[in-house]
């Protein structure tokens, strides 16, 4: 038993669970998995506020789950930061230790909050990945959606590593692999290391590259819908780009064309 976890009790209203396992990308990234409370429900695509046991007010911070609702362990995708109030300490986490998660999960970033359209896409950023690989491992997302683009921009190739693991698990998924084959493609680029497609999401999209590169129409509002998640500029101009194009916000009470959501930071 740590002696540091025993001074500081588990507040009230809150889930313990305990780390299964941790993966490590790179010197800002990494992932990793936690028990899953039996009464938690969560839609895909939401967040929930998490913590760690190391003070008697622990630090709470969004956290987009990236695993699907059927899963029976909660994923998450985190960015370390050194001075971070949560992710200087959380990136030390390794399986056994405890992770604190607040009872109800929200978010915007769901398939209730868009109007059925023939295509879906997933446009994120760095750790704005999360949803998405949640989403993407959701048998709803195919019955509501012909085909899912997902998008994924970092600054060098080695952060691409956690979308890529998540579209080859998804591919070789007994029941996931059959809805998304053919129907799920992962685009990615760089914006800071040469690769073999550079550029930011905006500049791909705006130039039309992201259409000819995959082969498809452009984006239309009469087919399409637009998931988004990335940093705030990020988010300011994929949604100037998107509005531009007619599309309009959607939320829970009111679904439309385009959702977004802020990337946990910090
Ligand atoms: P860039 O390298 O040109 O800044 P970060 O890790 O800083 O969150 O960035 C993740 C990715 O998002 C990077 O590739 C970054 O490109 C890109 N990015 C940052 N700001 C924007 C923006 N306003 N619009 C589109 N992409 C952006």
């Amino acid at each position: 038993v740590d002696a540091e976890r025993v001074q500081f009790p588990i507040p009230a209203n809150v889930h313990a669970e305990t780390v299964v396992s941790v993966k490590h990308y790179t010197d800002r990234l990494f992932s990793f998995r936690v028990t899953r409370p039996q009464s938690f429900r969560f839609r895909s695509g939401e967040f929930v506020m998490i913590g760690l046991p190391n003070a008697e007010k622990p630090v709470f911070r969004a956290y987009s789950i990236a695993s699907p609702s059927w899963d029976d362990e909660i994923e998450f995708f985190s960015i370390k930061v050194p001075d971070g109030p949560l992710t200087s300490e959380l990136q030390k986490i390794v399986p056994g230790d405890t992770v604190l998660l607040r009872q109800k999960s929200t978010g915007t970033l769901v398939l209730d909050a868009l109007t059925p359209a023939k295509r879906l896409f997933m446009i994120s950023t760095g750790t704005g990945i999360a949803p998405f690989a949640s989403l993407v491992r959701d048998p709803e997302t195919y019955e509501k959606f012909e085909d899912v683009i997902l998008t994924h921009t970092c600054r060098d190739h080695a952060e691409l590593a956690y979308g890529e693991e998540l579209f080859d698990q998804s591919a070789n998924d007994p029941l996931i692999g059959e809805l998304a084959n053919g129907r799920l493609t992962l685009y990615s680029s760089t914006t800071r290391e040469i690769s073999p497609r550079m550029g930011r999401i905006t500049r791909l999209m705006e130039s039309g590259m992201l259409y000819t590169d995959l082969g498809i129409a452009p984006l239309n509002r009469e087919t399409d819908r637009v998931m988004i998640c990335g940093s705030m500029h990020m988010l300011q101009d994929v949604k100037a780009l998107v509005e531009a194009a007619g599309f309009e916000e959607g939320s829970n009470n009111k679904p439309a064309d385009f959702v977004v959501e802020r990337a946990f930071v910090g």
